[in-house]
């Protein structure tokens, strides 16, 4: 029981294999969770060092709680307060960090590319939470984890990512993860906010958001990401919610019963409404859910403790 890889830098570097092993780790740690009590001594005598370099609630509380699960002992850097401001350098503020005996860094940076910068230079593990517009590995994995606990087998199975697919990471890594487990994917929104060729990825592209959602088996809606975007892409908040938002009469209109997602934040009446985000057809707390198992699976199996326990 272990992984192809030494860090998880992204989707794309590991294999299905891997994918199916966090899962079924993820099952066992998922049970552990319902118990009275929700602690595993797996990660006894472990260090890991949460680095945070841009803000973050859910993955940063959810690496902490898995983290606390399987009895590792945490530390937590956020970059605002720290002596970033003063010019320290990533590269000598990990070494500092990494001086004081810590085995696995989770880091999150705003630069595309940080955590395998970083895996150049040191030996602990690296497990990125988010790098600028490129991967959010663990919420991809956790993603299609709750899909399959909805749907079973993703093989086949049609998955629309829909809103801001330009500068989300979590569109990315979500097209990896599904395409690795065999789902269709349709990336849909305004054309401003999906990248050219993104068809040479092996997905399709959707400009009408209905008719995506008339496709989908799931809906993944992504919200727009203002703080990546340099110049306008769209003209107002407004005229994006009337065109792209996903409301309630859509989804009655359609013919079926679709599962709606978010990996969150949400920017409520942008990209989704509360009639939908709130809905019984809604898995975005079950997402919350999910991500604490899926993550304790990932820090367990890159551990040099991943023989010990089964
Ligand atoms: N989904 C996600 O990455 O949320 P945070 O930015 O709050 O961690």
């Amino acid at each position: 029981m272990s992984l192809s890889v030494k860090h998880l830098l992204g989707i794309k570097e590991i294999t299905t294999q891997d994918i199916q092993t966090i899962f079924r780790t993820a099952d066992n740690f998922k049970q552990v969770l319902q118990r009275p009590i929700k602690k595993v001594p797996a990660l006894r005598d472990t260090t890991i060092a949460n680095i945070f370099f841009e803000n973050s609630t859910r993955t940063r509380i959810s690496f902490e709680l898995a983290e606390k699960r399987l009895s590792a002992d945490t530390i937590n850097f956020s970059a605002s307060g720290s002596s970033v401001s003063k010019g320290e350098t990533l590269i000598d503020t990990v070494h500092n960090i990494l001086a004081m005996k810590v085995d696995m860094v989770v880091m999150r940076h705003s630069a595309s590319g940080a955590p395998w910068f970083l895996s150049n230079h040191i030996d602990a593990s690296i497990i990125n939470a988010g790098d600028g517009t490129n991967e959010h590995p663990t919420q991809a994995l956790l993603d299609a984890f709750s899909m399959r606990e909805k749907l079973g087998d993703l093989s086949g199975k049609r998955i629309a990512i829909i809103g801001d697919i330009m500068h989300s990471r979590v569109a990315l890594s979500n097209i990896f993860c599904l395409q690795k487990l065999g789902a269709e994917v349709t990336v849909a929104g305004p054309p401003t906010l999906i990248p050219k060729h993104i068809e040479s990825l092996g997905v399709k592209v959707q400009y009408d958001v209905k008719k995506a959602l008339q496709w989908c088996d799931v809906a993944n809606v992504l919200r727009i990401q203002l703080e990546r975007q340099n110049k306008p892409l769209f003209s107002t908040l407004r005229e994006y919610a009337l065109f792209y938002g996903v409301n309630k009469q859509m989804l009655d209109s359609l013919e079926k019963e679709i599962i709606i997602m978010h990996p969150g934040p949400i920017n409520r009446g942008v990209e989704i409404n509360s009639d939908v985000a709130d809905s019984k057809q809604s898995i975005i707390l079950d997402q919350v859910e999910n991500g604490v198992a899926i993550r304790m699976a990932v820090l367990y199996l890159l551990s040099s403790k991943a023989e010990v326990i089964e």
